[in-house]
């Protein structure tokens, strides 16, 4: 069954926001025939399963992971940064899973996710003006006037760089590369480097002797396939739709309409306008997908778009990815949630930290504080605490590599360190050791409520 007067091209007739400008309509339209030719990159039978995953998280019952670039690069495609991206996702994933005592659904900002939203479509360098950088599905980052124009071509290079980043990612997954105790042995070799070290040995030390217990009784990744292998998911911004378009599929099984472009789909906050063109192709398609929610919606607005978006209250769905800025969450999110609990919706609530805490340094770089960072999760936990719903997840622009992009951490990045290494394509990315660092945070406010809640169960405990 799919949503009334849909199709897959029904945001053809809507206004549209953040949409590039192709000069050659009639080569956009020869790409997009050759992409609807092309395989799915993902199945509708793992999107379901996402879904099921997330309905878990709406209920308390499991944690999100979800992170990656900020932007997909072809320059920066190789096997190397596929490794160490994945390598630091899945540390991260083990420290939350032990804290949280709970499964975390793991999905990465990866395979897939090329297209941005600019604040502005031009660019001025020295008196000179041109189209702003799109992503490198879209135009080139480089400042040439020939390269700026957006040339469908590259959507069939994203195309391709997606499968093969997502058939490396399915090799790591389930091959036994993504064994727990690799993971596990990668996250004590941080530990041991951190200037943080004590601070996070305690847990460390917990998670090993765990590891320990579990052999000894037999629960080992050589007869257990479930500490051998994991569940990764991809995940982007639906935000070039001729592109979803052409990657949207009829489920076989079901019917039912999904985008193979990715797992999970999300719509920007810049995007989100409920008779728009973003919003239409999304209510349309079957996966989970995501709505970020920044400090200019409002809670009649969000119950509009939850209307639109998950008329049937299905959990895990919808996740709403709230990306106030460190300041302003504590105003912003309450009256989000109470709007949802007092209509009764399922959603999963998920903090992005990083889009509302950007700043521009010295020098002119575009970075985020660390500990501006921390402080939007610590009210995103504190603000969920104090209206009794369920911190659900969290979304992180992060890498494997040691870049110098956000500033603060345990090594206290600095403004001036920024121009060593940084390597990113759009926003600041947390670099490997600032990726663990968080999880271990995120750990520790996991723990917290879960030693509180274990209190207000068992209240005797407290005696
Ligand atoms: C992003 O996630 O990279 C992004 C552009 O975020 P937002 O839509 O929240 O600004
Ligand atoms: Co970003």
């Amino acid at each position: 069954m799919s949503a009334e007067n849909w199709s897959p091209s029904s945001w053809r007739s809507k206004p549209i926001e953040q949409s590039p400008v192709y000069p050659d309509a009639a080569a956009l339209a020869e790409v997009e025939r050759q992409l609807a030719g092309f395989p799915p990159l993902v199945f509708a039978g793992e999107a379901r399963k996402l879904k099921r995953m997330l309905g878990k998280v709406a209920n308390g019952e499991a944690f999100l992971l979800q992170g990656g670039d900020c932007a997909e690069s072809f320059g920066e495609h190789s096997a190397d940064n596929i490794r160490d991206f994945f390598r630091v996702f899945l540390q991260m994933a083990v420290v939350e899973t032990f804290a949280a005592a709970l499964p975390v659904v793991k999905v990465g900002r990866v395979a897939g996710q090329f297209a941005k939203p600019r604040s502005a479509p031009m660019e001025d360098v020295g008196g000179v003006s041109l189209p702003s950088y799109r992503g490198d599905i879209v135009n080139d980052i480089a400042f040439n006037e020939a390269v700026r124009v957006p040339d469908p071509h590259r959507q069939l290079m994203a195309y391709r760089q997606s499968a093969a980043t997502l058939n490396l990612i399915r090799a790591f997954a389930t091959g036994g590369y993504a064994n727990l105790e690799n993971a596990h042995q990668w996250m004590l070799g941080f530990v041991k480097d951190s200037p943080q070290s004590a601070r996070y040995q305690a847990l460390a030390d917990e998670i090993s002797a765990t590891l320990g217990f579990m052999r000894a009784i037999g629960l080992d990744p050589e007869s257990h396939q479930e500490l051998r292998q994991t569940d990764f998911y991809t995940s982007h911004e639906a935000l070039l739709l001729g592109y979803e378009e052409a990657l949207t599929r009829v489920d076989s099984t079901t019917g039912d309409f999904y985008s193979t472009s990715g797992h999970m789909i999300w719509i920007g906050d810049r995007t989100r306008q409920e008779d728009h063109a973003h919003v239409e192709y999304m209510r349309g398609v079957k996966n989970p997908i995501g709505l970020k929610c920044g400090p200019s919606l409002t809670p009649d607005g969000l119950l509009r778009l939850i209307d639109v978006l998950n008329p049937e209250n299905e959990p895990g769905r919808l996740t709403l990815i709230c990306r106030f800025g460190a300041d302003k969450v504590e105003a912003g999110l309450p009256q989000l949630i109470r709007a949802v609990q007092a209509e009764g919706r399922s959603v999963v609530w998920s903090c992005d930290p990083m889009h509302g805490n950007t700043v521009k340094a010295a020098g002119g770089y575009k970075t985020r504080p660390f500990e501006r960072i921390m402080s939007e999760i610590r009210s995103f936990f504190a603000v969920h605490q104090s209206e009794g719903t369920y911190p659900g997840g969290v979304h992180l622009e992060m890498t494997g590599k040691n870049v110098t992009e956000c500033t603060g951490g345990a090594r206290a990045i600095s403004e001036a360190d920024l121009r060593d290494r940084y390597h990113t394509y759009c926003d600041p990315r947390l670099n490997a050791e600032q990726a663990i660092e968080v999880a271990f945070l995120i750990a520790e406010l996991l723990k917290a409520r879960r030693d509180q809640r274990g209190l207000a169960a068992h209240p005797a405990a407290a005696e």
